[in-house]
């Protein structure tokens, strides 16, 4: 984390166990980005009360998710993790932030209208949504953000808040880039929509091998493909996509041209890609033991990035109200003069 790397920061919603989509989407780029930015993650539980939740459930949702993030390969000795509610200064910067955020701005993004047509009754908060998200980037002066192709429009809104709020009140935010590394979308296991917890089409990332198999039998590959002996296309097939990503280059290549001579049925294709994933996915899973069965590295390990966030967080945020003349901790000049002047006349 020297001081000439560039800082990323990136956050994910505590909304449910890590799956394949979530590693493969953004995990696993999250980790390989560590070797050359000082990068700061951030598991935003501020952000999942916007949704439905559960407080019972909340800790353990934030424990399963760091832990997956660690066992993924996250380093906490190369980059900082923390949890989003442990610096108050993200909420802070909000309200700041709020006040020079268009209602029109708001009420136009995607993700607002999608999740707002689904709900009866919609909460500020979900409006206010990527203005906590421009925050977490600014507070840390984020230059590089990893995310997601359905997030480009919460980045594009946060470099213009960076630029309204500069513009009026002085030079403090870079205006963060979004970085879509690889571009993956990960597709559920029905081989139609996005793999995702609310669709129930997800493998987990610590899933066993058992689990692994289970759920790949399920999963659709070629519809057009009905008997053993029609051949099929690996290009439409979901399960051949996911081989791609687990698959040595020979494996891929051998089972590609069975498939298509109908040399393999797709039983025997899902069994290979099982093993496959299984081994791949072992040292997470491995990992992910060994930090359950030692929770307090955890919380040590969130804490120190907590504190480390914090100093900064304060500076940033001390910078932005002392700019916009807010939280004065000495008398004004202006006042003093008046007291002064006032002292001298009677
Ligand atoms: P979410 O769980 O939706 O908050 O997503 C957390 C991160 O995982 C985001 O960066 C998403 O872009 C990414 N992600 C989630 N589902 C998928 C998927 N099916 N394919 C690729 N990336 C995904
Ligand atoms: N909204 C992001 C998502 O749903 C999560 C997020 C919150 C985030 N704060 C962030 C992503 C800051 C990048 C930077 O995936």
């Amino acid at each position: 984390m020297s001081d000439d790397q560039k800082r990323v920061f990136s956050g994910i919603q505590p909304s449910g166990e890590a799956h394949l989509g979530n590693y493969l989407g953004a995990i696993r780029n999250w980790v390989e980005l560590v070797d050359e930015y000082d990068c700061i993650y951030c598991i935003v539980d501020l952000h999942a009360i916007t949704g439905d939740f559960e407080p019972d459930e909340m800790p353990r949702q934030v424990f399963d998710l760091a832990v997956s993030l660690l066992a993924a390969g996250l380093d906490p000795e190369r980059c900082t993790l923390f949890v989003q509610s442990d610096v108050p200064e993200h909420a802070e910067l909000m309200w700041i932030l709020n006040s020079v955020t268009p209602l029109g701005d708001l009420t136009r993004m995607t993700q607002f209208k999608d999740k707002s047509a689904r709900q009866e009754s919609v909460g500020a908060g979900l409006l206010n949504y990527p203005v906590l998200q421009a925050a977490d980037i600014l507070l840390y002066r984020g230059e590089l953000v990893p995310v997601g192709e359905d997030q480009l429009q919460h980045l594009e809104l946060t470099r213009e808040i960076a630029r309204r709020w500069n513009h009026r009140f002085g030079e403090v935010f870079p205006e963060p880039e979004p970085l879509i590394g690889g571009g993956a979308r990960i597709l559920g296991l029905e081989g139609v929509s996005k793999m995702s917890k609310s669709r129930g089409n997800t493998i987990r990332l610590l899933a066993e091998p058992e689990e692994i198999r289970d759920r790949l039998s399920a999963a659709v590959t070629d519809p057009a493909r009905v008997r053993l002996s029609d051949p099929g296309n690996p290009n439409v097939c979901n399960v051949f996509a996911l081989h791609g990503h687990f698959s040595d280059g020979e494996t891929r290549e051998e089972v590609e041209v069975r498939c298509q001579t109908a040399d393999i049925g797709c039983v025997a294709c899902k069994e290979r890609l099982a093993e496959n994933m299984g081994e791949q996915l072992r040292p997470i899973r491995e990992r992910a033991k060994e930090l359950k069965a030692n929770p307090d590295r955890v919380y040590q390990i969130l804490e120190a990035g907590a504190e480390r966030c914090r100093e900064i967080a304060s500076e940033t945020l001390e910078e932005a109200y002392e700019l916009m003349g807010l939280r004065r901790r000495h008398v004004p000049d202006a006042v003093r003069a008046d007291a002064d002047g006032a002292g001298s006349g009677s």
